[in-house]
């Protein structure tokens, strides 16, 4: 039952991984579930920042066949740097890397590739990656360039003749007012993708410990207002175009997608959020 409804979601990748997240690691059935549910859902965008992530994404819209219909987000996340980090680091992007890309997506392009900075990057190396992106970019393996998490100076620091064409950044309850950063990238002519309204689930947690002390009811209720809340919090930001929000459950699909229609928080819902957020953790 496909819909023809956009629905201003991202799913995260971090949804495909153990880490990042509370929940395990869905199998690869659920993965293509989770995939498929959000398609059928009008969720066709799809971020993924790790390899593990590119893997299962690319593997799942493969057997349903309908990578068509999704809009990928890649990053230069592609080689593990130390043991501990487990996960994969942003690198210098190499001509080697469109294989790469490829092979693990299964797809022969990109829609969005967001080009983080290096760990310890020089400026010399950005701009050769930068480079590389672009022509990229003209031979069609690539359709969007895009940032990680700009700052107050995006404006000056971009400018009006940058390659890039959109920008990813948390947003969420902790985030404080970020309005200024994301009109700065509008003025750019940018798409704004927020990420993060439960943080990992982590600060869920956390605001449903808080908000069990103050309210009556069952846990699964008070989690699923608090999840509903924080996710249109998120979302309904000015200039803010999509939200990316990992999801492990294909329940959680059909739960967010309620969400955004509901619309941006009331006066009273906000306030309610709010006094959760001014009461210390416990
Ligand atoms: N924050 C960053 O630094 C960063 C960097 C690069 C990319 N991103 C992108 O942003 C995405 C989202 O960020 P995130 O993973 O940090 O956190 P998030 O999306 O804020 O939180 C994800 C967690 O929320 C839970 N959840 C989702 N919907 C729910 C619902 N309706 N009710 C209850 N719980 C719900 C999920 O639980 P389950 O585990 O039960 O499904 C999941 O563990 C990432 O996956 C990634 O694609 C973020």
């Amino acid at each position: 039952m496909t819909t023809n409804t956009d629905i201003p979601l991202i799913l995260g990748g971090h949804s495909f991984i153990s880490q990042l997240g509370n929940e395990p690691q869905p199998d690869e059935a659920a993965q293509c579930k989770i995939v498929e549910a959000c398609l059928d859902h009008g969720i066709a965008w799809f971020d993924t920042t790790h390899q593990p992530e590119r893997i299962a994404l690319g593997r799942a819209l493969k057997k349903l066949g309908r990578r068509r219909e999704a809009t990928i987000i890649a990053w230069n996340f592609m080689q593990v740097l130390r043991p501990e980090d487990k996960l994969d680091r942003p690198v210098e992007l190499e001509e080697r890397h469109l294989q790469q890309f490829s092979d693990e997506l299964q797809t022969d392009y990109i829609d969005c590739l967001v080009l983080h900075e290096l760990d310890q990057g020089t400026e010399e190396q950005h701009k050769r990656q930068e480079a590389l992106a672009v022509g990229w970019q003209k031979q069609g393996y690539v359709k969007q360039l895009g940032v990680w998490a700009p700052g107050e100076n995006a404006l000056e620091k971009y400018g009006l003749n940058s390659p890039y064409s959109f920008m990813v950044r948390p947003y969420n309850i902790k985030s404080g007012d970020l309005s200024p950063i994301f009109a700065a990238c509008k003025k750019l002519g940018w798409q704004n993708f927020a990420c993060s309204p439960f943080i990992r689930g982590w600060e869920l947690d956390k605001m449903l410990k808080k908000a069990a002390n103050v309210e009556r009811g069952n846990e699964g209720a008070l989690r699923a207002k608090l999840a509903d809340l924080m996710l249109r919090f998120s979302l309904f930001q000015p200039n803010v175009d999509r939200l990316i929000c990992a999801m492990r459950r294909v329940q959680w699909v059909g739960t967010n997608v309620e969400s955004c229609h509901r619309g941006p928080l009331n006066d009273s819902e906000m306030a309610w959020l709010d006094s959760l957020c001014q009461m210390p953790d416990t």
